[in-house]
């Protein structure tokens, strides 16, 4: 049944809510349960169409998979080398890294090319050169990819760009393969080193993880019990922040905290937030309208602003005082809420890969569609500081990426539900 989420915007957020796991923490995790010949138990794992959708490529490797609210316990006492269809691998970007521990464990992959939002292109051609540098045989295929794990040799991989699904792969593979491996360059994502956590309690050999040089020994490995409490979702926890900075009002958020998302922080300080760090997690003050007009915004690998920060953003400085330039420099296309709000009433222009945003005193309520997770989620945001209803089409997007997005802000004291949609061809 199509659904939508409506809300009404003009109130200030009050209130409290949890942040719940990290979705692109716990897909990793999920992938890297392939490597251990016993029980992973994963706390705090998001339940979402992702990492449902991960789970259901875990069971049909062979995997034993049993869900208890946000547990999952992952039995991969044993696995087979199933081609992975694309009913399956479409359904997430992350079913690509299923590919180095279904490798490293099996010594075959055959899988389907993976999914995930339109950003523009999203090659996989870092994760397929660092496979074969590291001695496996990938072929690309028009349905997907085949590959055998050949002789792994343990060698050094210089990434060209330090893609985060990019060096979780590697790990993996890696950790699952003898030898040692020196990733350069690699991903340095707090999401990083949740992974390496895993690993590492799975008794794998992990160093370096959170900087820009990871040494994998491979071999390691053991057949009992692995727990895990996956680390809290930053770009949740950075979605209620810029919620309340464009709303107004006075949250705190529990089970996160400020060190991951500093960057974004940052950006709202200097916008006339205050933000500190509680007993529980953190806390935001926005009395006044949000103050824009500082340097540019720039997106880029951790740490610098998040990209996928980057759609609430622009919902900030919507109805913000001044005017501000935001530069996408990690996706190619990542601006389709821009055309969204300007539905909404903001004044976003963009050029390549700036968006120029102008603040205007109010927005106005309308029918608008998610075209993506992150800029879906901006677009509900946007409507709380819409005057009348927003109506948020494409809400499957948002449901990749929250857990009921619309209680988190109910519980923040914002007016939003999720309704059916009855007739969604209104425009
Ligand atoms: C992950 C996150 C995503 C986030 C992104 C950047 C998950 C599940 N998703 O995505 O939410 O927005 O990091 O922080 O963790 N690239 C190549 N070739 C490759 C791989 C990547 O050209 O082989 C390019 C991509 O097209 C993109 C850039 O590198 O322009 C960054 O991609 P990457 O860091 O790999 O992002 P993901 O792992 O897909």
């Amino acid at each position: 049944m199509l659904e939508r989420i409506t809300v009404r915007g003009g109130r200030p957020l009050e209130g409290c809510a949890a942040v719940q796991g990290s979705k692109n923490g716990a897909l990793p995790v999920l992938a890297a349960c392939l490597l251990t010949r016993g029980v992973s138990v994963i706390e705090n794992c998001p339940r979402l169409a992702d990492t449902e959708a991960m789970t259901e490529i875990l069971a049909a490797l062979g995997c034993g998979v049993e869900w208890a609210g946000s547990t999952v316990a992952v039995d991969a006492a044993t696995v087979r080398s199933a081609p992975l269809p694309r009913s399956l691998t479409s359904r997430l970007r992350s079913s690509v890294i299923v590919l180095g521990a279904l490798l490293a464990r099996t010594g075959s992959a055959v899988l389907a090319g993976p999914g995930g939002c339109d950003l523009g292109g999203r090659p996989v051609d870092l994760h397929l050169k660092g496979l074969r540098a590291l001695g496996a045989s990938v072929r690309e295929t028009e349905e997907g990819i085949a590959a055998d794990r050949g002789a792994h040799r343990g060698a050094e991989v210089v990434l060209s760009y330090p893609s985060v699904g990019a060096t979780e792969n590697l790990m993996l593979f890696a950790a699952g393969c003898q030898g040692e491996t020196v990733i350069v360059n690699a991903a340095r994502e707090p999401e990083i080193c949740d992974l390496a956590a895993y690993l590492k309690r799975a008794g794998f050999s992990v160093r370096g993880a959170g900087s820009a040089c990871i040494r994998v020994d491979g071999g390691g490995g053991h057949t009992g019990f692995v727990s895990h409490r996956v680390m809290p979702d930053r770009i949740a926890a950075c979605t209620w922040l810029c919620a309340a900075a464009a709303a107004r009002g006075e949250i705190e958020l529990t089970g996160c905290r400020a060190e991951p998302i500093r960057a974004v922080t940052e950006e709202l300080s200097r916008g006339g937030c205050r933000i500190r760090e509680t007993d529980r997690g953190m806390f935001l003050s926005a009395r006044r309208r949000f103050q824009a007009g500082g340097p540019l915004i720039r997106t880029g690998p951790y740490p610098c602003f998040p990209t996928d920060v980057q759609p609430m953003m622009l919902s900030v400085l919507a109805t913000a005082e001044g005017c501000a330039a935001v530069e996408e420099t990690v996706f190619e296309n990542r601006f389709a809420h821009a055309a969204e709000l300007r539905r909404l009433g903001a004044d976003v222009e963009t050029e390549g890969r700036v968006a120029v945003v102008r603040g205007v005193e109010t927005l106005r309520g309308t029918d608008v569609a998610a075209q993506d997770l992150r800029g879906g989620a901006a677009l509900v945001l946007a409507g709380l500081c819409a005057e009348g209803e927003t109506r948020v089409r494409g809400v499957p997007h948002i449901d990749r990426g929250y857990e009921r997005m619309e209680k988190t802000l109910s519980a923040l004291g914002a007016d939003v539900r999720r309704e059916t949609a009855g007739d969604d061809t209104e425009r």
